[in-house]
Parts: C-alpha cells; structure tokens; sequence
C-alpha cells in the first residue's frame, strides 16, 4: 500500500521509521519531512497545514492510507476532506478533534461524563474573569481556549499577574485562541502522558512516559513543546493504566460516540497524578513529541496494524501491541534559545557515528541538508537523541554519551536531567 505521513518532527521521524519496517507498507512519503524521514520516505515539499495542497497530492499519487501526526491539520479537518475524497486516513474528524482544539470544549465535556479533572470556569470576557480572581485565591490556571503550540498555559501564583495576564489575554494575545478563557484549579503531583489507540467505539491502552516540559534543568526556564522523554516511568504503572482507562479513557470513547463525534486516532492524555488520583490536564488527538519518538522504540507490533485496524473500526479484533522491556529515553537537543528567538542552518556532525552507540538510535527534528549535502539545523527542537538500556539509568548513561563523544553542534544545547525522576 502507497502511504503518506503528515509532519516534519521527531515524532514524525520515529512514526516513519517505524512503519518502514512494516511490510505492509510498499511505498512511504511524508510530507514536509526533515533530513531524517527522507531516508525512509520520499519527501514531498507541501506544508502540514496545507489541507488542500496534500489533498491534491494525496489523490495524485494514488495514496492509500494516510497518517496525520501534528494537531493543526487535525484540527483544520484534514481527515475529513481527505475522506470526502476518497482517501482513508487515520486521526480524528475536525469535530472530534476538538478535544484539543478547544479546552472548554474538553472541560464541559468532562463534566458531562463525569471524568476527573480540576475545577474551572470559563470566560468570554475580562471582566468576568477579574471578578474570578477577586473571589478566589492563587495560584491561577489561565488557559487560552485554542491551540497555542503549548504556549497558552499561564500559572500566576499572584492575584496581580493573574489580572495582568487576563488582560493580555483578552487583548489579543494569542489571537482567536484567546477570546475564551478557561481559569482552572491548580493541581498538584507529577506529569504523565498517556497514549491510548481508538476506533470510534473501542480503545486500546498503549504505554505512558514522561514528557520535560520546561527547557532549562531542574524544570526551570519557559515551557517547551518538551525537552525529553522516557518510558516506563515509576508515576504509572498497571494499576493507574487501569484506573485512567476505566476513569478516563472509556468513559471520553463513549462519549464521544455518543455525543455524534466518533474518536477514531490517537488519544493523549496529558495526566496529573494526584494524591486523590490520575486527573486529566488536558487531551491532545495525536502522539505525544519527544513522547512518540520512545513508544515508538518500545512498540514490538506491526504498527500499521494498529492504524488500519482503528481505521476499520475493528480494533476489537486485534491482540494487545507488545512492548519491548528495556527502557528508553529521548534526550532533545535544541538550537540555543529556543524556545525563543533561535538561529537556523548550523553543520551538525556525529550523527551516524551517534547511530552506532550501543542502544543509541538519533531521530531528526528541525533538519534540513545544505548544498553540500550536510545536515543542518532548521527548526527549534533539532535532534532526538534516543537510547534504550537494561535500566533507566544505563538508557540516560546512553544518550549523554553518545550527545559528549559523537554529536558535534555548537549551537545546540539539552537539559542533563531527562528521567531525573526515574532516578531518584
Ligand atoms: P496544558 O497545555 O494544558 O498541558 O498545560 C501546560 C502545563 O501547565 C501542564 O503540563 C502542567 O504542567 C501545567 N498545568 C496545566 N493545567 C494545570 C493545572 N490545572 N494545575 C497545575 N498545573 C497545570
Ligand atoms: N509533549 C507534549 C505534546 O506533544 O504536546
């Protein structure tokens, strides 16, 4: 079968290598791509979020099943003009996708069905919102309604930069995302993500890890789409898998079904793991990155027998994925700044030398090749420095090694304490 991937991440990197191995799939493209998926797909020059553009593409070359791994075009409906097109994909519809494209949307939901998550408000304008803060005590949860690219999330732990903040808010600051804003409880525990696989009536659990939100050590420093990632992680073993399925999971599965949205892709469910149990943070409708790139190196299964399967509706059919036992953990590396202003198209060497460490597998990010066919950085997340071992500790010995001794970029960095809390 012809497929076509959507996106130019680490997550997109890891989801391609991956299904190259499938032999299932004859011929693999992936649209925009970076220097990495181009060793395994042919790379066609059309943006995510071109919902069109991949469209034509996609009914040109025949394709016939695609996979869609960032949000945006999720959320601007790209499954459902492909279906109308006769094109099967796998991801949510833009209805159902609404569980990440709008947090009121996924608040009001989880009221409805009853799934734990911390308490909230939503408000349409500031005043409103200044009456909340008055009445209440910090901190303060503000959340812009729509995508931000993670950045939406304010915690104010003073009644003034909660007011200073909502007035930011309100006057445009993250543009139509911000015209609703969502004003959660504070919750307090550790970070899980949860990834689960679903075909509209049935759900699978997959495996969680541990996404590093913030960009400097010791989780300090502004939030990031995430520095690091590994799994297993100690905060979620079987008994919470079983506690988020039965709370969380099933209940939004049905729900949703029930609700004429259907969730057909990849559930992600951002956890706290609280002292009166896991609660939900938030959902996204696609794999976790940097989360992604260790699921991937877990997964023992064919995984587009999983996608097709989900897009079949019959997942019900399938046995259990099987997971590899030995840890893994994904280091980013970063152009310096990031998550601020940044600097592109710096040589970067040792990849290949990298490839060959024990355990030590590299998934490109932001890359490009220059014209003298060098990699080079293109983005602000550069590299995925992913390493498996026989304990946590020898997969972060691992990926440190091989980012010391084989990686050479001068204008990278990466935090030093990815899985800190694995280690103890
Ligand atoms: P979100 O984009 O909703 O995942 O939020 C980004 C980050 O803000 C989360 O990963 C948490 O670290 C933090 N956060 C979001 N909501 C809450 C909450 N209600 N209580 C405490 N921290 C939160
Ligand atoms: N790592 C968090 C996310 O992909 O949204």
């Amino acid at each position: 079968m012809k497929v076509l991937l959507v996106g130019s991440g680490g997550r997109e990197h890891a989801l391609a290598w991956k299904m190259a191995q499938s032999n299932q799939v004859e011929e693999l493209y992936c649209a925009p791509g970076n220097a990495g998926i181009a060793e395994h797909a042919a790379i066609i020059d059309i943006a995510a979020d071109d919902v069109v553009g991949l469209t034509a593409i996609a009914r040109n070359l025949d394709i016939g099943f695609v996979i869609v791994g960032p949000e945006v075009p999720l959320a601007m409906g790209l499954v459902d003009i492909l279906q109308a097109n006769g094109i099967a994909a796998f991801g949510p519809t833009q209805a159902a996708a609404q569980l990440e494209s709008s947090k009121a949307f996924t608040k009001d939901f989880c009221t409805r069905y009853n799934i734990p998550t911390a308490g909230y408000e939503v408000f349409t304008d500031l005043d409103g919102a200044l009456v909340h803060v008055h009445k209440n005590e910090p901190p303060f949860v503000l959340k812009a309604d729509g995508l931000a690219a993670g950045k939406g999330v304010v915690i104010a732990d003073t009644k003034f930069t909660a007011e200073d903040e909502l007035k930011e808010f309100f006057s445009g600051k993250f543009g139509e995302a911000s015209e609703k804003v969502v004003i959660e409880e504070f919750m307090t525990g550790q970070e899980a993500s949860f990834f689960a696989i679903c075909d509209g009536k049935t759900a699978i659990p997959l495996i969680a890890a541990q996404d590093h939100k913030r960009a400097y050590d010791n989780d300090e420093g502004p939030n990031t789409g995430g520095m690091g990632a590994y799994s297993p992680t100690p905060v979620f073993g079987e008994k919470e898998m079983a506690t988020v399925m039965e709370t969380i999971i099933y209940p939004t599965v049905a729900g949703m079904a029930k609700d004429g949205m259907p969730f057909m892709g990849i559930l992600f469910a951002g956890l706290m793991m609280t002292k009166d149990g896991p609660k939900l943070i938030e959902y996204n409708v696609r794999f976790g990155d940097p989360e992604c790139q260790v699921l991937m190196r877990r997964l023992g299964t064919d995984i587009m027998d999983l996608f097709l399967a989900a897009k079949a509706g019959k997942l019900d059919e399938v046995d259990a994925p099987a997971w590899l036992d030995d840890p893994v953990v994904n280091v980013v590396m970063a152009s310096n700044g990031y998550p601020a202003k940044y600097k592109k198209g710096s040589v970067i060497k040792g990849i290949e030398t990298a490839n060959m460490m024990d355990g030590v597998y590299v998934f490109h990010a932001g890359t490009q090749k220059n014209k003298k066919d060098e990699i080079v950085s293109n983005g602000g997340r550069v590299l995925n420095v992913t390493a498996s071992g026989d304990t946590v500790a020898e997969a972060v010995e691992r990926a440190y090694a091989a980012i010391d001794q084989a990686i050479d970029w001068e204008d990278g960095f990466c935090r030093r304490d990815i899985a800190h809390h694995a280690l103890g």
